[in-house]
């Protein structure tokens, strides 16, 4: 089959499409032909090899961790999916025409292969995060960075449970985040004082890593109302920084959930064939992905 591979570490020109074994299905897995796979900073964050110190792979390796797919392998104690379903979940190795999911839900109707890959990842840190910082119905969070992928399923996820955002996003992204039902407002020179004419802050998530935790402290006026997924150095500052990947299945099914009731969609910003997994990752390292970027199969 081809995949997506890297043998050393490096910038976007180390990958490269390759002739490679077909991965089966162990216990508890299921494979799936791929047709969309997602594509997140994180794939490009191991490509650089900037996991190395905390969380080593041996090269060569493959990339991604989000795919779409129809079901064409069971592994052994697997129940309730069966070959020819068509999934979403996440795995290992997704940027190739066949992968191993470790976790998957059915694709809700109407969404297509593209639109699905999108979903698995940035639901599951849409989910933690908001449970983590503890926000409350009625309450008021502020998202530093809202327009992205993470971005677009917190606001979304938080208007399902009447929590009020301000989201923060370029001038581009404005109306944007008022479509997904948030107060909306630009980042960059003035920033907190828009942010203060908007509302009071309950509690503030960066997603973004662009050196606002201090002023988020600030707006929410307890650290402890904090939490960033791409700044390592928000503890030093008493905020908090989640890393660690919570219940995927779960996540996945209140995001098929959601998706069924119309509560939750993320727009594709730009599709990819496989053999350009480098352009994606130039684009999406690039910071100003509006929704989601996907490689097709
Ligand atoms: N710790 C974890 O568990 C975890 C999980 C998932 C992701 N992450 C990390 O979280 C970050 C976001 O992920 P993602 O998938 O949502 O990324 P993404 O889709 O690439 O979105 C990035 C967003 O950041 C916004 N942005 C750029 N510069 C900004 C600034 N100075 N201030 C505020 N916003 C700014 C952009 O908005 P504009 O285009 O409007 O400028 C863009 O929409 C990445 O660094 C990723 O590695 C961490």
């Amino acid at each position: 089959m081809k995949m997506v591979s890297f043998a050393e570490f490096g910038g976007p020109d180390v990958l490269q499409l390759i002739d490679a074994e077909e991965p089966h299905a162990g216990p508890g897995r299921i494979r799936v032909a791929v047709r969309a796979a997602g594509v997140n900073p994180v794939d490009w964050r191991i490509r650089e090899g900037q996991f190395q110190k905390v969380r080593p792979i041996e090269l060569p390796a493959g990339v991604g961790q989000d795919a779409s797919g129809v079901v064409d392998e069971v592994g052994e104690g697997v129940e309730g999916v069966e070959a020819g379903d068509h999934v979403f979940g996440r795995g290992s190795s997704t940027y190739g025409e066949f992968a191993v999911l470790s976790a998957w839900s059915r694709m809700p109707e109407g969404l297509t292969f593209e639109e699905a890959a999108g979903y698995p990842s940035v639901v599951e840190t849409a989910l933690r995060v908001i449970r983590e910082v503890g926000v409350r119905s009625g309450q008021m969070l502020l998202v530093s960075g809202a327009s992205g992928g993470v971005g677009s399923a917190v606001l979304q996820i938080a208007r399902d449970r009447g929590i009020t955002v301000i989201g923060t996003a370029g001038a581009a992204n404005q109306d944007y985040l008022r479509g997904l039902g948030a107060l909306a407002t630009t980042y960059g020179e003035g920033w907190v004082e828009r942010v203060r004419r908007l509302g009071r802050v309950d509690a503030a998530l960066d997603l973004a890593g662009s050196g606002v935790i201090r002023e988020l402290v600030e707006l929410t006026g307890d650290p402890r109302k904090v939490i960033s997924i791409a700044d390592l150095g928000a503890p030093e500052l008493g905020a908090r920084y989640s890393g660690v990947t919570g219940d995927v299945p779960r996540a996945l099914a209140e995001a098929a959930d959601l998706i069924s009731r119309g509560k939750l969609h993320i727009p594709v910003e730009k599709s990819y064939p496989l053999a350009e997994a480098a352009a994606a990752h130039v684009d999406s390292r690039a910071g100003h992905t509006r929704g989601r970027r996907v490689l097709v199969v």
